[in-house]
């Protein structure tokens, strides 16, 4: 009976994803919906609480009066961030308290172990994590799980925030004669873990996630998505990007 039910189910949501519509309640999603949904929506909620905690150190370091409420800003945006993914999560009843205090920072991408050492590193971090994350949450944004795709519309457009907050700062550096080396180093030593973050190509997950509608594109159309759009800024600064198919791979 129970297998039955489950097919029912798993037939009423498919239909509804493919008509495009939005899947609204917790009732509503098959146990593998769920289980795929749950992958990617915890690793974004520990992700943006990691990003906030990598950042809370340059609410000190940063240079001006200024870039320190521009970093409490983002702080504020990122530790929001989270609590809008935890809210979700509560909904779909996951014990949110033990992710955060318990099992805490286990599931963040590997790039939010990393910490920033300098303010190069900050800004080079603005301009490609946030930016990865501004062409991933885009896919959430266009999710078939509706309050997920609604919590992000406004979530992505913070990102962009951030993204440029890091744009304004690698150009200036990058016109500089004495922090044009900096910079390039900043780049370097992130490139390869921010490249990272997407994934690989093509993987049976991924399809699942398409499946789905929780995610749209594979990993490797939003990689390029990202890489097309840092190579083009890094070109016209005069910096030299790391080239995307050597470690697409990885
Ligand atoms: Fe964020
Ligand atoms: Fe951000």
């Amino acid at each position: 009976m129970l297998v039955m039910d489950e097919k029912a189910k798993h037939e009423a949501m498919m239909a509804k994803i493919e008509a495009g519509e939005k899947l609204e309640s917790p009732e509503e999603l098959t146990d593998e919906y769920r289980q795929a949904l749950l992958l990617l929506m915890i690793a974004q909620a520990d992700s943006e609480l990691a990003g906030a905690y990598g950042y809370v150190p340059w609410i000190e370091g940063a240079p001006t009066n200024a870039e320190k409420l521009a970093m409490a800003n983002i702080v504020k945006d990122e530790i929001r961030h989270a609590k809008a993914m935890y809210d979700l999560l509560d909904r779909l009843e996951v014990d949110t308290n033990h992710l955060i205090n318990v099992d805490k920072m286990k599931n963040r991408m590997k790039v939010f172990y990393e910490p920033i050492k300098t303010w190069a590193d900050l800004v080079m971090f603005n301009f490609l994590m946030d930016r990865a994350a501004g062409h991933q949450l885009h896919d959430a944004a266009e999710s078939s799980y509706g309050p997920w795709s609604r919590t992000m519309v406004q979530i992505e457009k913070e990102e962009w925030m951030h993204v440029k907050h890091g744009e304004t700062w690698v150009k200036r550096m990058a016109a500089n004669a004495e922090t044009k080396a900096e910079i390039q180093t900043a780049l370097d030593f992130w490139f390869p873990m921010v490249n990272k973050v997407f994934g690989k190509a093509n993987t049976d997950t991924n399809k699942t996630f398409q499946k789905f509608k929780i995610k749209q594109r594979d990993n490797q159309d939003v990689r390029l998505s990202w890489y097309n759009e840092i190579k083009a800024l890094f070109d016209s600064y005069g910096m030299v990007c790391p080239p995307i198919d050597l470690i697409a791979k990885n």
